[in-house]
Order: structure tokens, then C-alpha cells, then sequence
């Protein structure tokens, strides 16, 4: 049998964490041959009810789970683990400013940080959700120099399914028959949802989105502005945030990363920019990537060039280059604005 994985999950006691953590303990997240551990930190005004989310795990008797840590404790919460969702952060309350929340949150990534960088496993991979997401993750980055680039992430995995669950209503597909939209920049309103590359398969051939899509108009403005704007659509109807979708996506998102894409398909990861697509390097931002043996690798123009699979190179028009220079540009400022909470 295989050893357990550690999976530290931050926040574990708010709607996603309440969601997400029976999802890892089922084996969504690492397969179902893969026992986990699982570590659940939260902040002492929730100490109680984490307990009570720990007590359901024992109720449900999950067979993958050999063992629950629920602590307030961040050291303890860090100490050996090999993955790490941090969904715990601080939320932006009526009359407060950006500033403040940034604030907020930069000091608990900082503190995290140092924690996962002392106590995580060698090698440990980190995904950020919590709000602003890339931001939070470009912190963590910071602080933790020890802990190489490449295992900091965050999730705009549920922009990307959002975009697919769209793509698939409008063409009366099913959703596991379009591939490859790709989320671009921010985990915000700034983000770019595009499918100039993603395909569908219609009567047995796989067809580009924009030859079953007529309406250009649609693509180019209702779609994007749906993607963009699902997250407060739910909170208006559900009078809570994103919390199933979200929990699912990022067991998508750590799946895809550990146990590798398909051949022939992407998907979005918010990662440390390189310069690729020039995309300012130094920011967290969401790019279309493969992965392979435990990495992600951004997918370049030549990659589809080089690929045996017959589908259009990543080119990018100037539609698309306005779109992603904006999101890259809110993406600066909020870097900019989180160093200034530092000092
Ligand atoms: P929630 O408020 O229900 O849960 C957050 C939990 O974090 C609370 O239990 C809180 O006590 C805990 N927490 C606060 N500070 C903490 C700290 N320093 N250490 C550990 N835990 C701490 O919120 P919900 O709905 O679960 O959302 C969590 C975060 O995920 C929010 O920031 C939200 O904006 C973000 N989000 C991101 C999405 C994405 O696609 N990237 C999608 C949906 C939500």
C-alpha cells in the first residue's frame, strides 16, 4: 500500500474548506488507490466548529483517511505536509478598503509563508484560493525563498471549468467534450477567458469552438463577461459565495498538477510568470500549462508546433493581447499595493 500524503487545508472550517475536505478524504483529489492525511487550520474563534468538521470526518468513516490534525496552530497544521491548499484568509467586509484587506492578507501569507517553508515537506506544493488569490500567492512566493517557484500556484481552475460549463450550453455538448479554453492574468474581473484554441468534439471530430460558435459578438463579449462575472451571479443567488465548484476545482487543479494532464489537453494554473506570452515575469498569472511527472509547463506557441495533434498554434491576436496586458496590469498594481502593506 501506498504512504499516506499529508494535505494541509487552511480555512477548514469556511464553506469551501467544509466542502473540499471530504472531497480529499473520498479520493477525489489524489486518486482512489492514494490514503491521505489530512491537516485542517483554522483561527481560534473557529476552533470549535473545525472540531466539528473533524468529527464528521470520523462519522463518515472514510476508508482513504488514516489520520485528521485539527489545530490553530500553524506550525503544527505545516509540519510535514506534501500539499498545501490555502483557503483561509481574510474577507472583504462591507465599507472596507482594498488597502485594508490587502493588509490583512499579506501579513497572514507572510506568517504562512515562513511556517510552510520551516515545517512543509521537502518539495511541497502549495495552491492558493483565498482571495486575491495570485496576490495572497505571490506573498507566500516571497517569504518562503526556500520553497522553489514552481510549487506556488494559485487556483483559476474554476474560472476555467466555468468556462467550459459555458461552452458546453451554448454548443449542446457534453462538458467533457470541450477542452482547452484557457483563463488568462487575475482570478478577478479582470481575467481572460478565451477561446480562440479550445475545441469541441461534435459527431465524433473535434471541431475549434469558433467554427461551431457563429456568433463572434458572443464570444468576444456575453461569454467573457459571464465567466467574469459567474462568482457574483452565485453569491446573488445563493446569497453565499462559490463553495462546491470552488472545492471541486481545486481537487481538479492539484489532481492535474500531481498526477499530469491528459495528451492533447491544457488546462489554466495561476503560476509565476517567466515572460512568457510577455507577461510581465515576476507575477503570479494564470497561463494555459501541461503537466507531466509532478510539473507544470506553460504551453508555448512551438509546443503545438512541435505536437503530433493537429490544432491551431497559441497565436495571439490583438483582441486577445489587449485583454491580457490589462489583466497583467491590474496584476502589478496589486503587487504594488501589497508591498506597500509590507513596509
Ligand atoms: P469562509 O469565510 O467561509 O472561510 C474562510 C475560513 O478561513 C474561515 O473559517 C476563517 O476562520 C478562516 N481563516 C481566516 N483567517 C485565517 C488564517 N489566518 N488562518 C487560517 N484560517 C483562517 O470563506 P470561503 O467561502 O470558504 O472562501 C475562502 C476564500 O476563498 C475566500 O478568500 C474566497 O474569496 C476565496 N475564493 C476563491 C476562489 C478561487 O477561484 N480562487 C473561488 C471561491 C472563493
Amino acid at each position: 500500500a501506498k504512504d499516506p500524503v499529508r494535505v494541509l487545508v487552511t480555512g477548514a472550517a469556511g464553506q469551501i474548506g467544509y466542502a473540499l475536505v471530504p472531497m480529499i478524504a473520498r479520493g477525489v483529489m489524489l486518486g482512489p488507490d492514494q490514503p491521505v492525511i489530512l491537516h485542517m487550520l483554522d483561527i481560534p474563534p473557529a476552533a470549535e466548529a473545525l472540531n466539528g468538521v473533524k468529527m464528521e470526518l470520523v462519522d463518515a468513516a472514510f476508508p482513504l483517511l488514516k489520520g485528521v490534525v485539527a489545530t490553530t496552530d500553524v506550525v503544527e497544521a505545516c509540519t510535514n505536509v506534501n500539499i498545501a491548499v490555502m483557503v483561509g484568509g481574510f474577507p472583504r467586509k462591507e465599507g472596507m478598503e482594498r488597502k485594508d484587506v490587502m493588509s490583512k492578507n499579506v501579513s497572514i501569507y507572510k506568517s504562512q509563508a515562513s511556517a510552510l517553508e520551516k515545517h512543509a515537506a521537502a518539495n511541497c506544493k502549495v495552491l492558493v484560493v483565498a482571495n486575491p488569490a495570485n496576490t495572497n500567492a505571490l506573498i507566500l512566493k516571497e517569504f518562503a525563498p526556500s520553497i522553489p517557484e514552481k510549487n506556488i500556484t494559485c487556483l483559476t481552475r474554476l474560472d476555467h471549468n466555468r468556462a467550459l460549463g459555458q461552452i458546453s450550453e451554448r454548443v449542446g455538448v457534453q462538458v467533457s467534450e470541450v477542452k482547452n479554453v484557457i483563463i488568462w492574468g487575475n482570478h478577478s474581473s479582470t481575467q481572460y477567458p478565451d477561446v480562440s484554441h479550445a475545441t469541441v468534439i461534435s459527431e465524433g471530430a473535434e471541431k475549434a469552438v469558433k467554427s461551431l460558435v457563429s456568433d463572434d459578438e458572443w464570444l468576444k463579449g456575453e461569454f467573457i463577461k459571464i465567466v467574469q462575472q459567474r462568482g457574483a451571479a452565485i453569491i446573488k443567488a445563493r446569497k453565499l459565495s462559490s463553495a462546491l465548484s470552488a472545492a471541486s476545482s481545486a481537487c481538479d487543479h492539484i489532481r492535474d498538477w500531481v498526477l499530469g494532464t491528459p495528451e492533447g489537453t491544457w488546462v489554466s494554473m495561476g503560476v509565476y510568470s517567466d515572460g512568457s506570452y510577455n507577461v510581465p515575469a515576476g507575477l503570479i498569472y494564470s497561463f494555459p500549462v501541461t503537466c507531466r511527472n509532478g510539473e507544470w509547463t506553460i504551453v508555448q506557441a512551438t509546443y503545438m508546433i512541435k505536437s503530433r495533434v493537429s490544432l491551431p498554434g497559441l497565436e495571439i491576436d490583438e483582441f486577445s493581447r489587449k485583454k491580457m496586458d490589462a489583466t497583467a496590469e491590474e496584476l502589478t498594481e496589486e503587487k504594488a499595493l501589497a508591498y506597500s502593506c509590507l513596509s
